[in-house]
């Protein structure tokens, strides 16, 4: 296949590309407009390879999608905004990207009959007490991040009942794993252990989220590219999950830090309880996670210690004025 797969340069679409040219012969153009978020370092490995292609633009701009879309047989869309406090601080760009963005991409692949794949989040259910979302649960979001997605995945939907389009949507629950920004807990909390910074946990630390390996994710989104079928959704959920506290403390265990570096900060405003996704749709395609959350974290964890030409730019760049507007407190 020739893959249109956007927002590519960022933490899940990186690795997908990945995965992809590695196990298939898909020849991919990557869009991306490079937000903070996006980064072609972590395209690096892969800029010699003849069957991939990187383009800078945005999804919500018609000219650069027309332009990267003729000629392909499926878009993939992972751009997107993903952050759930900077959507509670700056909403706007949520907004324009999810709303505005996934239009005019489902509009470009409608004229041309492209098959769409939305890559989305187990957010948009909500939090769940007990049990796990299916794909026939009710979409009740809690934060700007979740709600314009889950907004995105209905006009998705709707493309395919109204039109005929071929779509299908993801929903993946928290990845984890190498090249993401360390504004996630995981990697965040990996480079400030790493740095003797203090460990900011929300509220109580008693936040329970579902830990797909970024390979999982990516493994499955390609059991639905290839096998879905169109209008249906799919949830790709991990096999772990783990409360915030827990997972802070292994990643003190793994880098050697100090436990006293934990500090409970004020709670996120609307913070989800706890996700989690029943993944057994995806799982009669063929998929099955292959990473259990004790050796994904601990394969993580090395990748950032050996990896510092990946993020050392970014903690010396803007991302200190966004930690300190965030967390009111000062990088090492
Ligand atoms: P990320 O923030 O690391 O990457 C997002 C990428 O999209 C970046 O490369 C950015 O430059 C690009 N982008 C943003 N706005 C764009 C626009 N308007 N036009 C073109 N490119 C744009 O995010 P991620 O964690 O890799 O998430 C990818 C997708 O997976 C998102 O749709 C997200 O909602 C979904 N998802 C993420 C998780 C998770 O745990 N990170 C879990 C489930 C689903
Ligand atoms: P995050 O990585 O932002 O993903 P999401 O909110 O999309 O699930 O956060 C994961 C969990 O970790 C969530 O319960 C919030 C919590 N968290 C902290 O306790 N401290 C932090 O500094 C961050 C970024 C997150």
């Amino acid at each position: 296949m020739k893959l249109l797969v956007c927002g590519g340069a960022g933490f899940i679409g990186s690795n997908f590309v990945r995965l992809r040219l590695a196990s298939s012969d898909d020849s991919i153009l990557v869009l991306d407009k490079l937000t903070y978020a996006g980064r072609r370092e972590s395209l690096r490995d892969l800029e010699e390879n003849s069957r991939f292609e990187f383009r800078h633009g945005a999804i919500e701009d018609p000219d650069a999608v027309a332009r990267a879309i003729d000629g392909t047989d499926a878009v993939v869309n992972f751009a997107a905004e993903t952050h759930v406090d900077r959507s509670i601080a700056e909403p706007d760009a949520f907004v324009r990207t999810h709303a505005l963005g996934t239009y005019v991409l489902l509009e470009a692949a409608r004229e041309r009959g492209v098959r769409y794949l939305q890559v989305s989040t187990d957010e948009v259910y909500g939090s769940i007490a007990e049990g796990s979302f299916s794909e026939a649960s009710p979409l009740e979001p809690s934060s700007p991040y979740s709600a314009t997605k889950a907004g995105a995945d209905l006009l998705v939907a709707a493309y395919h009942r109204t039109f005929d389009l071929e779509t299908m949507i993801c929903r993946g629950s928290n990845n984890y794993g190498p090249y993401q920004y360390p504004e996630k807990l995981i990697p965040l909390m990996v480079l400030n252990a790493l740095h003797s910074d203090r460990l900011p946990v929300y509220g109580d630390g008693l936040n329970v989220r579902n830990w797909l390996y970024v390979e999982d994710f990516g493994a499955g989104i390609g059991y639905v590219l290839e096998h879905g079928i169109p209008g249906e959704t799919y949830n790709v959920g991990g096999p772990d999950e783990c409360d915030n506290l827990t997972v802070v403390r292994r990643i003190i265990e793994l880098c050697g830090a100090d436990p006293e570096l934990i500090e409970f900060v004020t709670d996120r405003p609307g913070h989800d309880r706890r996700y989690s996704l029943g993944s057994e749709k995806v799982a009669a395609l063929g998929w099955r996670a292959q990473t259990r959350f004790e050796d994904g974290i601990e394969r993580t964890v090395n990748w950032y210690r050996d990896n510092a030409w990946w993020w050392e730019p970014i903690r010396s760049g803007v991302y200190r004025e966004y930690y300190e507007r965030q967390y009111g407190t000062a990088l090492s």
